[in-house]
C-alpha cells in the first residue's frame, strides 16, 4: 500500500529518490516524504498530497537557497491506515531526539503498547501513526550499533513491515528490514537501493536483490550485506530483470491504463507462449497430478476473484469437477472444508495482497496444494505457494488492473483444458482445438481495440448515468461482475452486477429513467433471455448497451447500443467482453476527467488487511 525507496550512492539522493517515488505512486498517494542526510545531518520535507505537492516544496526550497541534497536518503509514498493524511503524519519519521529517521509500509499490531510504554519512560510522540513507533523504538534502543536496533526494533514489532532506517551517525549508511510486506534491493554502478517494487529503480539498474522476511540488508554506495536476525551474513544472488523502463512509462498515453488496455494483445501471445510450450509455466503445469484432487477451492480479491469466478464455469464445464470461489478475506477465516484432495488455485497480480497471502497460509495448515497465479516475480505469494506460474503482464502500474486480469483468465482457461485432458474428459483432438483457440484470441482482441473509438463515443455519452447495472447469465454473468468494478472504481459511478435471471427478485425496483444496463449476451441458448430481461428494463426507461457476439440488435429505436464482438467459443468469450468493459469502463472515467491511474481511496497491491 504505501511505497518505500532508500538511496545511498555518488548521486544527489534527492531526485533519485523523487523519481522513484513517482513510480510507486500506484501504491498511495495521499501524503509523501523525503529525507536526506545533508550537511547538518537529517533534512526532512513532507506533505499531504500527491506527489507534486512535495516536489513544488522542493522547487520553492531551492529557489529559497535553501536546496535539499545529500548522497544518503530515505522516501515514503503514503497510503492512510493509522492517522489521516497530513504533513505530520506523512513519512519519513524520526525519533524525538532526531537520532534515526525511518519509513515504513505496512502495519504495525502492537503500537498502541509501544506507544505507552515509551510515553511511560518520557517519549513525546507527534503524530497519531503505528509508524512513528518504529522511530521512537529504534531510538530508545540505540546505543551505537544501528544494525542490532533494527534487529532489536524488528523482533519487538507485530505486523507487518519492510523499512528502510537511516541513523544520524552513519552518514554513508542504509539499513532495510521486512516481515510481510515486499522490498526489494538494487544494485546499481552509482550507489544501491532498497525499494517497494522494482519499477523505482529500473532506471539506474536491472540487478536485484529480494528480500525475504526478516533478512536485514545493510547497504553502503559500494556494497551490500545481508544478515539473519542473528547477524550471521547470508549469501544471497542477484537477479536480473528482463522488462524494460518503458513499461513503467506511459508511452505517449494519457494514462497507464489506456497503454496497459492496448499492450493486452502482446500480453496474451506472452502469456500463452509460456503455458503452451515448453516456457517455465508449461514445465509447472506439467507436474500438477490433477488426479489427486476432488475439489478445487479458487480464492483471491478484487478482480483476481472474478477471474475465479470466470474460471469456476470453465473449470466446470471442461473438467466437470466441483470448484468454489471464495473472496481470500472470507476464506481465511470460515474454516473452510478443504484438505490433502482440494487444489487451492490463489490468483494474485501482485502477489502480495494480505488476504490471499493469510487464505494461502491457512490452505497449507490444512494440507492443501497451493497453485499461485501471480504477476510479480520474487513476490511473496510466488515464493511461498507450492505451485507458481506466472502471467507475462510486465509491470502493471494502473490501479485498476486490465493487462494483468486478461493474463490470468488465459492461465486459468489453458488450466482447465489440462486438466481436463489429464481427466480424461477430453480427447487430445479436443484439447488441441481448445488450444488452438486460445492463441487466436490475442488477434481478436486487437480486433476490438481497432474499434475503440466507438467504444469511446458511446462511453461519452455515459457520464450522466446515476447508476449503471450490469447483467448476465452463466459466464456473462461472471465477466459482468469485473465490468461493474472497473466501472465504479474509476468513474466513480454506482454500479451492481446481477445475474440477469435475479434481476426481478429485488433490483429491478432500482431501475428507473436515467439508469442504464450493460447486458452482456454471449450465449446463443440464453440470447433470448437476456434479451427478456433487456426489454424489462427498458419498458422500466431504463437503456441498454448490449455487449457480445449475439445477433446484432436494431438500434434505431435509440433504446440499445450494441457493441459487436468476434466470434468465440462461450468459455472464451469473457476475454473478448472485458476488453469493451474495460474501454467502457475507461472512456467513462476519462469523460469525466478523472484520475484515473489513481483513483481516490484506492491503491495498487493491499498489503494490510
Ligand atoms: C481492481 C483491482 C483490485 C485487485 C485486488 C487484488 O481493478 O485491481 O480489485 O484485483 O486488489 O489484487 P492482487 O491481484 O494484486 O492480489
Amino acid at each position: 500500500m504505501c511505497g518505500i525507496i532508500g538511496y545511498v550512492g555518488d548521486k544527489d539522493a534527492v531526485p533519485v529518490i523523487i523519481d522513484g517515488l513517482k513510480k510507486l505512486e500506484y501504491r498511495g498517494y495521499d501524503s509523501a516524504g523525503i529525507a536526506v542526510y545533508g550537511k547538518n545531518g537529517f533534512d526532512i520535507v513532507k506533505q499531504k498530497g500527491r506527489l507534486v505537492v512535495l516536489e513544488e516544496r522542493l522547487s520553492s526550497l531551492m529557489r529559497e537557497n535553501k536546496p535539499l541534497s545529500g548522497h544518503l536518503g530515505i522516501g515514503h509514498t503514503r497510503w492512510a491506515t493509522h492517522g489521516e493524511p497530513s504533513d505530520i503524519n506523512s513519512h519519513p519519521h524520526t525519533g524525538s531526539k532526531n537520532r534515526i529517521a525511518v519509513v515504513h509500509n505496512g502495519i504495525i499490531e502492537n503500537y498502541k503498547q509501544i506507544k505507552e510504554r515509551l510515553e511511560n519512560r518520557g517519549v513525546t510522540f507527534v503524530s497519531q501513526t503505528d509508524s512513528e513507533v518504529i522511530a521512537q523504538l529504534a531510538e530508545h534502543y540505540y546505543s551505537g550499533d544501528i544494525i542490532d536496533t533494527v534487529i532489536k526494533v524488528s523482533n519487538a514489532l507485530e505486523g507487518s513491515y519492510a523499512l528502510g532506517v537511516m541513523c544520524i551517525d552513519e552518514p554513508d549508511l542504509l539499513v532495510a528490514i521486512k516481515k510481510d510486506n515486499p522490498l526489494i534491493i538494487g544494485k546499481s554502478n552509482h550507489g544501491n537501493f532498497i525499494a517497494s517494487d522494482v519499477p523505482a529503480v529500473l532506471k539506474h539498474t536491472n540487478q536485484v536483490y529480494y528480500l525475504n522476511d526478516r533478512e536485514v540488508a545493510v547497504l553502503h554506495e559500494k556494497d551490500i550485506q545481508f544478515f539473519n536476525t542473528d547477524r550471521e551474513p547470508l549469501q544471497k544472488k542477484a537477479e536480473t530483470i528482463t522488462w524494460s523502463m518503458d513499461s513503467a512509462e506511459k508511452d505517449g498515453y494519457p494514462h497507464f491504463m489506456l497503454k496497459e488496455i492496448m499492450e493486452q494483445p502482446k500480453v496474451l501471445r506472452d502469456t500463452i507462449q509460456s503455458a503452451v510450450t515448453d516456457g517455465e509455466n508449461r514445465k509447472v503445469l506439467d507436474n500438477i497430478d490433477i488426479i489427486r484432487f476432488d475439489k478445487i477451492m479458487i480464492t483471491a480479491c478484487g478482480s483476481a476473484y472474478n477471474a475465479g469466478v470466470v474460471a469456476k464455469y470453465v473449470f466446470e464445464k471442461l473438467c466437470r469437477i466441483s470448484v468454489e470461489v471464495e473472496l481470500a478475506s472470507e476464506f481465511r477465516y470460515k474454516d473452510a472444508v478443504i484438505n490433502e484432495k482440494t487444489l487451492v488455485i490463489l490468483v494474485s497480480q501482485s502477489g502480495e495482497t494480505a488476504d490471499t497471502i493469510a487464505a494461502m497460509r491457512e490452505a497449507k495448515s490444512k494440507s492443501a496444494p497451493t497453485l499461485a497465479i501471480v504477476n510479480v516475480v520474487g513476490s511473496a505469494i510466488a515464493k511461498e505457494a507450492d505451485y507458481c506460474i506466472f502471467t507475462a503482464a510486465g509491470p502493471e502500474i494502473a490501479v485498476a488492473t486490465t493487462k494483468a486480469f486478461s493474463a490470468q483468465l488465459i492461465l486459468l482457461y489453458i488450466l482447465a483444458i489440462r486438466f481436463a485432458r489429464r481427466l480424461g474428459k477430453i480427447q487430445p483432438e479436443e484439447e488441441q482445438k481448445q488450444i488452438e483457440e486460445i492463441k487466436s484470441l490475442p488477434d481478436k482482441v486487437s480486433e476490438i481495440l481497432d474499434r475503440i473509438g466507438s467504444i469511446q463515443m458511446y462511453a461519452s455519452t455515459c457520464i450522466g448515468y446515476k447508476s449503471i447495472f450490469f447483467i448476465g447469465r452463466n459466464i456473462d454473468y461472471a465477466i459482468a461482475l469485473e465490468g461493474s468494478l472497473k466501472l465504479k472504481e474509476i468513474s466513480y459511478i454506482h454500479s451492481e452486477a446481477y445475474a440477469g435471471g435475479e434481476l426481478k427478485h429485488g433490483t429491478i425496483s432500482l431501475v428507473e429513467e436515467n439508469t442504464l444496463v450493460v447486458a452482456l449476451s454471449n450465449y446463443y441458448y440464453l440470447y433470448n433471455k437476456i434479451m427478456s430481461n433487456a426489454e424489462q428494463v427498458i419498458s422500466r426507461g431504463a437503456k441498454v448497451l448490449l455487449i457480445g457476439n449475439c445477433p446484432k440488435v436494431d438500434q434505431e429505436s435509440g433504446k440499445f447500443y450494441h457493441i459487436v464482438l468476434p466470434q468465440v467459443s462461450e468459455i472464451f468469450s469473457p476475454s473478448l467482453s472485458v476488453i469493451a468493459l474495460q474501454l467502457f469502463s475507461y472512456y467513462v472515467a476519462a469523460n469525466k476527467g478523472l484520475d484515473i491511474d489513481k483513483p481516490r481511496n484506492l491503491a495498487k497491491s493491499v498489503t494490510v488487511e
